[in-house]
């Protein structure tokens, strides 16, 4: 049977499914369970969700969590967190406890530039060029006027247009590059809207258009986010020489690409869970703060800290373009509810509270990976899930957690524990 379809897209859900549980699953009724489980029974939220992409199926549930007690710039949050991994919400909560008794996080918006292009070919005169460019500047701002009345409204628009050579790089290869304020939305169609306008009234004969589009590097849209303590206040024993190790492990990340990935990864952990959760381009911030880390030509890390003085300093710059109005932001109804949550901040407010999420999960990798190693925290949580798989009672699960405080935890060593429990029931156990 061929597995490839003609006219997909024109089917009904039901029987895109049928064909895809014929042709890949052998007709299995239980395969075609797994995805009508996760159907909605709300009708209008459901027709919300198929809208949002093609060929949609079913939902993909990921969980929504929450971190209380995170304080910035002296305001109360509790942040929104969707990720499949396990700790990464335990490990915000407690950081954001930890330094809510240290003054809470500052942050401050450093600045909010996005940049589009319009890339050209144009093998003729470059003076001829420029006079033309700047001879259609003017025109540029009246044929996109349409476009950013609202946004200009708004206290956005198209802030500058430049010609720029970069045939040094490309034979012929010339572009706009055009910067632009989009207030509190992302603004990726607003950008790519107007470039696509710019380029049509720039096009001619000898000027060959390539594309037009927005660009994800936005190393001018840029937040800054940082904590401080006395150096005492930050370990319970051994501060000064902790401190000192903290501050190494970052150092290290900036001297070994290999370690910076990683490091960098777990305070995305942070980044994408509040991108996600709240209804922004998780792909575009990935693409934008990746190579951001690696504007020196080498890849480092994102977060810097510091010993002066007696005072420990930790801080994190990223570039971060996110909205909180228009795309997904207010059509999702979670991320809707997240930036309720979040109080309903503004783009540069919401862009602070991010780069505090990120900040907090590096400080939270990094005081662990530097002193008693990640995997005890880990590896508890991978005992709870064994503990859970093997349908362990409560009273199990709590002589189990006991049982393996000071021991090795690996899955064998759970199970056979568990079936020596169950085989001889302990008599405070038995009641279940
Ligand atoms: C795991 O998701 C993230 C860490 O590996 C980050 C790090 O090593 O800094 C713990």
């Amino acid at each position: 049977m061929s597995k490839n379809v003609n006219g997909f897209s024109k089917l009904s859900k039901l029987e895109k499914i049928d064909w895809l549980i014929a042709h890949f699953f052998k007709n299995d009724k239980k395969a075609k369970q797994v995805l009508l489980q996760y159907w909605n029974s709300n009708e209008i939220l459901q027709n919300l969700h198929d809208d949002f992409i093609e060929n949609t199926l079913t939902n993909f549930y990921l969980p929504f969590g929450v971190a209380p007690n995170f304080v910035i710039n002296g305001k109360s949050y509790t942040i929104p967190l969707v990720i499949e991994e396990s700790s990464v919400v335990a490990a915000a909560s407690l950081v954001a406890k930890f330094w809510s008794t240290r003054g809470g996080f500052k942050a401050t918006v450093i600045s909010t530039t996005k940049i589009g292009q319009v890339h050209f070919m144009y093998e003729g005169d470059k003076i001829e060029l420029i006079n033309y460019f700047n001879s259609k500047k003017a025109q540029f701002f009246k044929v996109t006027d349409a476009i950013t009345k609202n946004m200009r409204k708004r206290g956005g628009g198209i802030l500058d247009i430049e010609l720029r050579d970069k045939t040094a790089d490309l034979q012929n290869y010339y572009q706009l590059h055009v910067t632009f304020e989009t207030a509190d939305s992302m603004g990726a169609n607003f950008i790519n809207s107007c470039l696509e306008v710019i380029a049509k009234e720039f096009e001619k004969e000898d000027i060959q258009i390539v594309m037009s589009i927005l660009s994800n590097y936005v190393p001018e849209c840029l937040v800054h986010a940082e904590v401080s303590c006395d150096v005492e206040d930050l370990y319970a024993e051994d501060s000064a020489a902790l401190a000192q190790k903290f501050v190494q492990a970052i150092q290290i990340a900036n001297a070994e690409p290999h370690r910076a990935v990683t490091h960098n990864k777990g305070i995305m952990n942070g980044i994408d869970a509040v991108v996600i959760a709240t209804g922004n381009d998780f792909r575009a911030i990935e693409a934008g703060v990746h190579a951001f880390a690696a504007r020196s030509g080498t890849y480092k890390s994102l977060t810097n800290a510091s010993i002066e003085n007696g005072i420990f300093k930790f801080w994190i710059d990223i570039p971060l373009a996110v909205g909180t109005v228009g795309g997904l932001t207010s059509l999702h109804p979670l991320s809707k509810f997240s930036l309720q949550l979040l109080g309903n901040p503004s783009a540069t407010a919401l862009m602070e509270i991010i780069a505090v999420a990120g900040l907090a999960q590096n400080f939270a990798a990094l005081r662990a990976l530097t002193t008693a190693g990640i995997q005890k925290g880990h590896m508890k949580m991978h005992l709870t899930n064994i503990i859970k798989q093997l349908g362990a009672s409560n009273k199990e699960k709590v002589f189990l957690i006991d049982y393996f405080e000071h021991k090795t935890i690996t899955h064998n060593a759970v199970v056979e524990a568990y079936n020596k429990l169950a085989s001889a029931p302990l008599s405070h156990l038995d009641d279940e």
